[in-house]
């Protein structure tokens, strides 16, 4: 197995090696803005690894893995318009550095340079299975991001209803992402699946760890701006449960009457704090990594294999970034 800061390097160069047209200049120069802008490239790491891990060279899947990650990078800029979310990465947005006109447009473009990606010098039979899993996939991200933005304005969302939303609108990409390199690798089916199984259970722990970095997170670090969730009235497990639990009123009287933000985001805050709700959701992220984890013992692969995936895993425990 390599490194993962050896995949990260295969993946980086895949991207220097993009030929962006020069015109129109306002059509790609927002994507190579958003997709030079770094990340932790954990999909595309998930693609290659997932491919050596089931038998194959690496490099096998090389575009399915940038493929995978130009399309995670089109659905943050829509993302960013849905979420009035003006900073990522420690920079401005496209919508903000641009308009929303370009936000949408290079998004555009960006989903479609995905597709075309992936089918790069693959072969027919394998690009016939790759976009039957994206294109799935795909659709169950748009389903998760509508639902993020219903949840918005209704109190009755369990926290059931939110882990269905965070599997469809996260989790499943990084399922995806390891399928696609297990495909890439002609791996039996099985274990393709497995691996599936295991990114999605692996990015239920991603976006729980992203919610709560939402409020905890330090704003340098995480490179977002910290409380958006909160002001957008987005529905946590922290939220949620705070909802639930919160008997004095504080959390159903943030939800409805208009305040100063700053505020707002402390009083939610001190309400999450006094339930001791942020010890609660680790718990629940380390279960969801335990049980990625544990899924790693169904895969036929060698020793090092499941160390870089039990690694992975362990790591989202506790990022910050
Ligand atoms: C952000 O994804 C969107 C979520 C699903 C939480 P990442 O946290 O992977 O974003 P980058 O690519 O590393 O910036
Ligand atoms: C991200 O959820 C889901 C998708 C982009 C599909 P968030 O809205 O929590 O992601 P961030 O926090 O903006 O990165
Ligand atoms: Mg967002
Ligand atoms: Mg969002
Ligand atoms: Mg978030």
């Amino acid at each position: 197995m390599h490194t993962l800061s050896e995949y990260i390097s295969l993946v980086e160069k895949r991207i220097r090696e993009i030929n962006y047209p020069d015109e129109p200049s306002g059509l790609y120069a927002p994507v190579k803005y958003v997709l030079d802008g770094g990340g932790k490239r954990i999909r595309p790491v998930l693609t290659l690894a997932t491919c050596e891990a089931l038998g194959a060279n690496p490099e096998t899947a090389i575009n399915q893995a940038v493929g995978i990650e130009m399309f995670h990078n089109f659905t943050l800029l829509h993302d960013d318009v849905m979420d009035h979310a003006d900073m990522r990465r420690g920079r401005p947005t496209v919508h903000i550095k641009w308009d929303e006109r370009s936000a949408i447009l290079s998004g555009d473009a960006m989903l479609t340079m995905s597709s075309l990606m992936m089918g790069d010098g693959t072969d027919p039979g394998n690009y016939r299975k790759i976009m039957d899993v994206f294109q799935q996939t795909a659709m169950k991200i748009y389903e998760g991001q509508q639902y993020d933005m219903d949840f918005e304005n209704r109190r009755d969302v369990s926290v059931d209803d939110y882990i269905n939303m965070i599997r469809l609108k996260t989790a499943v990409l990084l399922g995806c992402a390891c399928a696609l390199g297990g495909i890439m690798a002609g791996a039996d089916f099985r274990d393709c699946d497995a691996m599936y199984a295991y990114g999605e259970r692996l990015g239920l722990a991603f976006q729980l760890r992203d919610d709560l970095l939402d409020t905890y997170g330090d704003p340098i670090v995480f490179g977002k701006e910290i409380g958006g969730d909160i002001l957008n009235d987005k529905k946590t497990w922290l939220s949620i449960t705070a909802l639930a639990e919160d008997e004095s009123g504080v959390m159903a009287d943030e939800l409805t009457r208009p305040s100063e933000p700053n505020e707002k985001i402390e009083r939610v805050r001190a309400l999450y704090d006094r339930l001791g709700l942020p010890l609660r959701c680790q718990q629940l992220i380390d279960s969801y990594v335990d049980a990625a984890v544990s899924i790693l013992d169904n895969v036929s692969m060698s020793p090092a294999a499941k160390n870089f995936f039990i690694h992975l895993a362990e790591e989202s425990r506790s990022r910050s970034h």
